[in-house]
């Protein structure tokens, strides 16, 4: 049916990126799937929101990773106004926005993303502050998220020109122990005091 239209550049592009063809008729339904997201994060991932992370490129184990936690709620949901699509104006979370969808569709969705390229903010930072913060990422962070945080595979998230506003909030998340964190970070994050979180966030926000 709809399918079959979409049909052939998918599996064009599964051929490419080594999908096997008997998933491609579902995938065909992705863009359906991403609609509300994209409502959110923007095409691509990519948006002008502060608070919204742009999630282009994210590893689709990160993604399948992060989306679970919103399911069960072990990550919280700020709420937001929706900045585009049909819903454009009306306040919603990513709790609301996981919470109908099964293991296929995240995973599906996941990949979708995952095939995107991550688009940095531009953003105002301090330069004498990112330099501190590059030192301080280099010493306590660099091991797990490599280049400044600029690679999907290390399975960690994009922190090299994320939103800086989203990575102060989730650092107080970890901090205060509403965001689980991986075992080892917990100790390197520990060592950093909010000067030290400032700087690394202005190195982050640095990356153009
Ligand atoms: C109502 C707006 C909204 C919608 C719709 C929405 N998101 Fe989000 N998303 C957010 C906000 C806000 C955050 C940051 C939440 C937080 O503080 O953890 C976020 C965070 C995320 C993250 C975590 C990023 C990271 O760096 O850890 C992922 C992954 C994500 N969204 C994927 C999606 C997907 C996939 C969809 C569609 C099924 C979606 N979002 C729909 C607003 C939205
Ligand atoms: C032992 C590995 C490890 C170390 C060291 C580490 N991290 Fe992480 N970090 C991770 C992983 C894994 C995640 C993804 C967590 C998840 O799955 O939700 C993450 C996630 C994050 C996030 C959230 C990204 C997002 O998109 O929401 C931030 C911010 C962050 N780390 C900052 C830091 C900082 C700052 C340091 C150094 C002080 C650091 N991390 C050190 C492994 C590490």
């Amino acid at each position: 049916m709809k399918q079959k239209t979409t049909g052939y550049s998918l599996l064009a592009c599964g051929a490419l990126f080594g999908i096997s063809v008997a998933t491609s008729a579902a995938a065909a339904d992705v863009s359906k799937l991403t609609e509300s997201c994209i409502g959110c994060h923007g095409k691509g991932g990519a948006n002008t929101e502060v608070a919204i992370p742009n999630i282009g490129s994210y590893s689709a184990e990160y993604m399948t990773g992060a989306m679970k936690l919103y399911k069960t709620k072990e990550r919280p949901c700020p709420e937001v106004k929706i900045p585009g699509g049909a819903k454009k104006g009306s306040k919603s979370d990513m709790c609301q926005a996981i919470k109908d969808l099964s293991d296929a569709d995240i995973k599906q969705i996941a990949d979708s993303f995952a095939e995107q390229k991550f688009v940095r903010t531009p953003q105002k930072f301090d330069p004498a502050l990112a330099k501190k913060g590059k030192a301080l990422h280099d010493k306590l962070c660099e091991k797990c998220h490599s280049e400044g945080g600029s690679v999907a595979s290390d399975d960690a998230g994009i922190l090299a020109g994320q939103k800086m506003a989203y990575l102060d909030e989730q650092i107080k998340f970890f901090t205060e122990g509403k965001r689980p964190m991986a075992k080892k970070m917990k100790p390197k994050l520990e060592e950093l005091d909010k000067a030290g979180i400032e700087a690394v966030i202005h190195y982050y926000g640095s990356f153009k």
